[in-house]
């Protein structure tokens, strides 16, 4: 007999094929676990590196090779924060044009998705045309977009002479960082559909009038207006409020179309089944999509006491920064404390100098990294344990 529905794969694909239902009802639902497994060692397959153990700490681990290398062995990700090829030559690797972003970004954006849980979010960094270069692979590979924050790095950032002679466009003082979640699917009879669409089909299969979802959440007209509208004004109900819905149609909808928003086709979605979908924001009054904050400089650049960096930087000295693409702390930060919780899992596939793995050590997540080139893992791995032992609190590394 072939077992149908339900929850499939890591992007939340439900089903509610009620026939189908009634006859599996005894046979276990497959649901996608987290699975915290013991790493194999690995067997380092990167040219730029020996082959070489994860340097770990108790809350962070980095690879020293390719994180293609690296992903099998990572536990599910909360969140990935991505700063990698920008089709700008910025370091070894880096493919000098945008022209070949796509494929370089493909096997690990494929990698993400097959990783990732429903409630992951992924944090793409790159500039305008890298991003959207890279947008279509995403969103093939079940990404849905949320926005994109853009950095600008003020006039400071203009180097040289720039005038209409030597440029004939504005200068550019922006990279983007383009917020995406997992796409929701749920499969029904009438096909796949989003969660959109999926909680207005299920409440029309109640055969209750679509004003009694205000009744439901005990609101005046809040509730139809947001969450069983198809236009612009509609946004996932919160798990409260889902539970409101779920609890009313399952007790008020035709008793023969019962079970009503069923993950797994046998019982209703409950608070925690939603919470998980819809995974974690944290709020922060004030913080808007443009981070106007200058690039690094000061104590939080690393120097590189003459070492070559990047490709760009032909004669290094004392004070040259030793990594060109290190992100600030901040930014790391905001992202990190919005959309994780203390305990979750921060992946940077592209560590650099793991400014996103240092921000997650600092407010108590756990990371994992992987970075290609030895001087840069050794450098990260430095600062992770300065970082480690000055948060003693949330890392006993
Ligand atoms: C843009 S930089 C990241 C900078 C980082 N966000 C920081 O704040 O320090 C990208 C880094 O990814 C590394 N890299 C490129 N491809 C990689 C791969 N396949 N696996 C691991 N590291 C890679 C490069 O060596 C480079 O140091």
């Amino acid at each position: 007999m072939r077992r149908l529905p339900f929850v499939q794969s890591e992007i939340g694909q439900v089903s509610s094929n009620l026939n189908t239902l009634k006859k599996n009802a005894s046979e276990s639902i497959p649901k996608k676990t987290i699975q915290w497994k013991k790493r194999p060692q690995q067997e380092n397959t990167c040219q730029t590196n020996s082959p070489k153990e994860d340097t770990r700490g108790s809350m962070w681990s980095v690879f020293r090779g390719d994180a293609l290398d690296a992903y099998s062995h990572w536990p599910t990700p909360s969140v990935i924060i991505s700063d990698g090829a920008y089709g700008v030559g910025g370091f070894p690797g880096d493919p000098r044009t945008t022209n070949d972003l796509a494929d370089w970004y493909e096997p690990h954006v494929e990698s993400w998705s097959r990783h990732a849980q429903a409630a992951s979010t992924l944090w793409f960094w790159n500039t305008e045309l890298g991003w959207a270069t890279v947008h279509p692979v995403l969103i093939r590979h079940g990404w849905e977009y949320v926005q994109t924050i853009v950095w600008d790095k003020g006039v400071a950032h203009i180097a040289g002479n720039v005038n209409s002679d030597t440029i004939r466009q504005f200068p550019v003082v922006t990279e983007v960082c383009v917020f995406y979640r997992r796409r929701l699917e749920f499969n029904t009879p009438s096909g796949a559909m989003s969660a959109k669409q999926w909680l207005r089909y299920e409440w029309q299969r109640t055969g209750l009038p679509l004003n009694r979802a205000n009744a439901a959440c005990g609101v005046a007209n809040a509730a139809t207006r947001k969450y069983l509208t198809q236009d612009w004004l509609w946004y996932l109900p919160p798990p409260e409020m889902m539970q409101r819905l779920v609890a009313y149609a399952n007790e008020h909808g035709r008793p023969d179309g019962r079970p009503y928003y069923s993950l797994d086709g046998t019982v209703p979605a409950t608070l925690s089944d939603w919470a998980q979908l819809r995974g974690t924001w944290s709020h922060s009054h004030g913080i808007t999509n443009v981070w106007s904050v200058p690039p690094l400089n000061g104590g939080e650049r690393y120097k590189g006491n003459g070492v070559r960096s990047a490709p760009r930087v032909h004669r290094p000295g004392r004070n040259a920064a030793v990594h060109l693409n290190q992100k600030p702390l901040e930014f790391m930060r905001r992202i990190i404390s919005a959309a994780t919780v203390p305990g979750d899992m921060v992946w940077e596939p592209f560590g650099g100098l793991c400014s996103a793995l240092v921000a997650a050590v600092e407010l108590g997540r756990d990371g994992y990294a992987a970075e290609l080139v030895e001087h840069f893992a050794d450098l990260a791995v430095e600062r992770l344990k300065a970082v480690s032992e000055q948060h003693p609190l949330t890392s006993n590394a």
